[in-house]
């Protein structure tokens, strides 16, 4: 395709709303808070923005120039920057990760529409804590309820994507992503003053590193490329979008600050509420779709008009959220199916969500009627999520890294980041630093320790 067919962005802010609407998702609401509970609590937190900061940035900053440079889909952008050299298995590696994540993730994002459904029809009227624990294991162990919905959600994805960049992606983004931040504002304040949750606030900040072992290491820095939408291209796949005037540092940035507030916002609507209706913060998956509920009724409890406006709203928001993102994985599979393969949008989008539905299924299945087969002692949603999140994210921004920092030719690197000189970038050094020794030392460091190698 020639640079003058590829669709843009059209505004500076779609750029941004774009990106953040990818960034931000079930990720931050779903994973952030049962990833957290798992591992403790502040102490996690802590390293989880100490992970942002040092590897999530950079790499940010890195796949949107190698995206922007390069005006291709992922795989092909490799070959442009690096012909005849194997960086191309970079880009294919992380179309294959972004596949098995889409996967995965539209099973709990089918779950969101089965919340907006029971929200709508108000069955969260009057339940107990434990009515909605029970009927979240009735839901997601029922063969086929999950199932129809992961369909549907992936079929709404699907719309989104044939209808294109421009289009689809940021007009979506561009009045839900604002609507969502404002409710989830809201709901901190409803969460906060429920009687007992001041536990939960406690959990949130006060680190206890006694419980830190590479387990949780390993689980900050898999959220951080998991949440940011790293390592496999995806920012990489927008930022071909992006236009020249696109300034990549103050993006990056961007979305990388709404992104880990959102995170850590979604944290203070979980744990408080959870503490507060005695719900254990290491619930897992289930989490946020046990403790919610709980929050709407009980902030709530006097006025149920207010209950049910709330999460009606906030369900389909969430929804919404988590659609932005699957679009953003979908597009980096389709664009690749698309470009290389010469197959039009359409069927190559056909493609990729057929088979989608197919991975799905077992996933979704795993959890419920086939949870006894198991693979290292994890079903396969859980080894989708632990294969992507934990090896292959982490792997494919340290790849990331050192192409940027080691292999790329420095004038490409700077004359991207500044916009040909035109900006300025104080800390230009310091982020090539990132790139070339933190970032892969770091990563290194922490596979060989999870692999229990250092032999602590
Ligand atoms: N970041 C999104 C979220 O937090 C999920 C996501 C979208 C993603 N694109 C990705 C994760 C690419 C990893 C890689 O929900």
């Amino acid at each position: 395709m020639s640079k003058k067919e590829r669709a843009n962005f059209g505004s500076k802010l779609g750029v941004i709303l774009a990106s953040a609407g990818s960034a931000i998702g079930l990720g931050n609401i779903w994973r952030f808070p049962y990833e957290t509970g798992n591992h403790g609590g502040a102490a996690f937190i802590l390293i989880y923005l100490a992970c942002i900061l040092l590897l999530g940035l950079p790499i940010m900053i890195s796949e949107f120039l190698i995206g922007r440079h390069s005006r291709s889909n992922t795989a092909r952008a490799y070959q442009v920057l690096a012909p005849g050299t194997q960086w191309k298995w970079v880009g294919r590696i992380g179309v294959g990760t972004g596949f098995l994540i889409l996967s995965y993730y539209s099973v709990v994002a089918g779950w969101t529409f089965e919340y907006v459904f029971e929200a709508v029809t108000n069955k969260f009227a009057g339940k107990t804590s434990d009515e909605f624990i029970q009927s979240f294991q009735a839901f997601s162990s029922n063969p086929w309820k999950p199932v129809l919905w992961l369909v549907a959600f992936l079929l709404s994805t699907h719309f989104i994507i044939v209808k294109g960049v421009e289009k689809g992606i940021e007009r979506s983004s561009k009045i839900m992503m604002p609507t969502l931040f404002i409710l989830i504002i809201i709901l901190v304040g409803c969460s906060i003053t429920l009687p007992g949750a001041d536990k939960g606030i406690e959990f949130l900040l006060k680190p206890d590193f006694s419980k830190v072992d590479s387990s949780v290491f390993l689980g900050a820095m898999g959220q951080a490329f998991f949440s940011m939408s790293l390592g496999m291209g995806c920012l990489c796949t927008y930022a071909s979008y992006f236009s020249k005037e696109t300034n990549l540092t103050k993006t990056a940035f961007s979305v990388g600050l709404i992104d880990t507030l959102v995170a850590i916002l979604a944290g203070f609507i979980i744990f408080p509420a959870a503490f507060a209706v005695g719900i254990n913060p290491d619930a897992g998956p289930s989490l946020i779709f046990i403790t919610l509920p709980n929050v709407f009724q009980q902030a709530f409890s006097g006025v149920p008009v207010l209950a049910y406006l709330f999460s009606v709203l906030f369900y389909i928001l969430l929804a919404v959220a988590a659609l932005t993102s699957t679009i953003s994985m979908h597009e980096v599979v389709t664009a690749y199916l698309h470009e290389e393969f010469k197959f039009t949008r359409s069927r190559a989008a056909q493609i990729v969500t057929g088979s989608c539905i197919i991975l799905g299924i077992f996933c979704s299945l795993s959890l419920g009627p086939t949870q006894d087969y198991t693979l290292f002692g994890m079903g396969t949603f859980d080894l989708f999520d632990f294969v992507t999140t934990k090896i292959m994210l982490p792997l494919g921004g340290m790849l990331i890294a050192i192409f940027t920092g080691w292999y790329l030719d420095k004038k490409i690197v700077w004359e991207e980041v500044t916009n040909d000189g035109t900006l300025k970038m104080p800390l230009y050094k310091a982020f090539i630093f990132l790139l070339r020794f933190i970032a892969p030392i770091a990563i290194t460091l922490v596979f060989i320790d999870e692999l229990g190698l250092l032999g602590t």
